[in-house]
């Protein structure tokens, strides 16, 4: 596994630590802060400590981890340590942590005194296989995903397969849903490759394919104005599923959770509206119904999701827009879908019977 060039810098895959430090070594930097939260504070700090420890001048800010804390205050606090510690426009944060440390330790420091420079250690699978990789910074506002972001990129992304180890089997499998997400917009054999697999342990080649898939086409249109839109399939009612989650259950769905189902729904209006075979609308859901378990969405919602996707920033004067798939491999972007399309995709979801895990 060669490390990836990106849109303007490096995805080390291989001895990940020890080009850290390299990396460090060769930048001039005046100031090394590292954002964690709790968990990566207490699991993965201790392992690039005997690395980071040789370095003067560095300093921890940890904030609480989960996304209902991917806000305003909290990036208010990771500013307010950074001026503490008198952070200067030579400094570089490095982001240890999932998809909220590196979207909001990118949105912190592509904002705090015009923008310095970070770095990723992303230490789940999800924000190995997509948060970490094309400069995608943000926060949440108001309960909506990402609507406060820049499109800044990292200086450089360190992806350490063995941070995985000791990352729950839920997490895992919302990591996964990302890259199942690669294999059915761009890469049938990909796809067919994970089928086969123990996707409960994605093994580090998988990752290396999920990255590059996603790498390519950040970096043919760094700033979404077409093809990166393929990398929203299933995110348009998936986005919609997680923020109402998040705000109605106690123990809200993951994000690949959420994508899951929104992978689900819209394979079904792919296959409504621009002529996925049946045959590949069943192959999909077997394989994810055979991964995540059923969530029930009553008719009831409908409205309130529809009312969340209205809100979403990938929509076009007012319409909602999808990424569908053609067939598995094959994507095509910006199909506007009515609110009735959008419920028959739910419809199919709520129908489905006996293919859940
Ligand atoms: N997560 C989708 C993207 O980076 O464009």
């Amino acid at each position: 596994m060669k490390a990836l060039n990106s849109i303007s810098y490096p995805i080390y895959f291989e001895n990940t630590l020890t080009e850290l430090v390299n990396f460090i070594n060769q930048g001039n930097y005046s100031r090394f802060f590292v954002l964690t939260d709790e968990n990566t504070g207490k699991h993965c700090l201790p392992l690039i400590r005997k690395y980071i420890d040789k370095l003067d001048n560095f300093d921890i800010i940890e904030i609480n981890a989960g996304e209902e804390n991917k806000n305003i205050d909290f990036c208010v606090g990771v500013w307010k340590m950074l001026i503490d510690f008198s952070a200067d426009r030579q400094s570089l944060l490095i982001n240890l942590g999932g998809g909220v440390i590196s979207d909001l330790g990118g949105f912190a420091a592509s904002t705090y005194k015009r923008g310095i420079d970070f770095v990723h250690i992303p230490t789940t699978l999800l924000s190995q296989v997509d948060a970490s990789v094309g400069g995608k910074t943000g926060i949440d506002l108001d309960n909506i995903k990402n609507i406060i972001g820049t499109f800044t990129q990292p200086k450089a992304v360190f992806i350490e397969h063995s941070f995985l180890n000791t990352l729950p089997a839920r997490q895992i499998l919302s990591g996964l849903a990302e890259m199942l997400k690669h294999g059915l917009i761009f890469d049938a054999a990909y796809w067919r490759a994970l089928k086969v697999s123990d996707l409960h342990h994605p093994s580090a080649e998988l990752v290396y394919k999920s990255v590059e898939i996603k790498n390519k086409v950040v970096i043919e249109d760094p700033h979404e104005k077409g093809i990166r839109k393929s990398l929203n399939f299933g995110h348009t009612i998936g986005h919609a599923v997680e923020t109402y989650s998040l705000m109605h259950d106690e123990d809200p769905l993951t994000h690949g959770e959420a994508i899951a189902i929104g992978m689900i729904c819209e394979a079904k209006l792919s296959n409504m509206k621009v002529g996925m075979s049946d045959a590949d609308l069943a192959e999909i859901v077997e394989v994810i119904g055979g991964l995540y378990p059923r969530y029930t969405i009553s008719e009831s919602c409908y409205k309130e999701l529809y009312s969340i996707m209205q809100k979403d920033k990938k929509n076009q004067s007012g319409r909602i827009n999808c990424t569908l798939l053609t067939s598995i491999g094959q994507c095509r972007i910006d199909n506007i879908c009515t609110e009735d399309e959008l419920y028959a995709g739910l419809n199919y979801y709520s129908t489905l019977n006996n293919v859940f895990s």
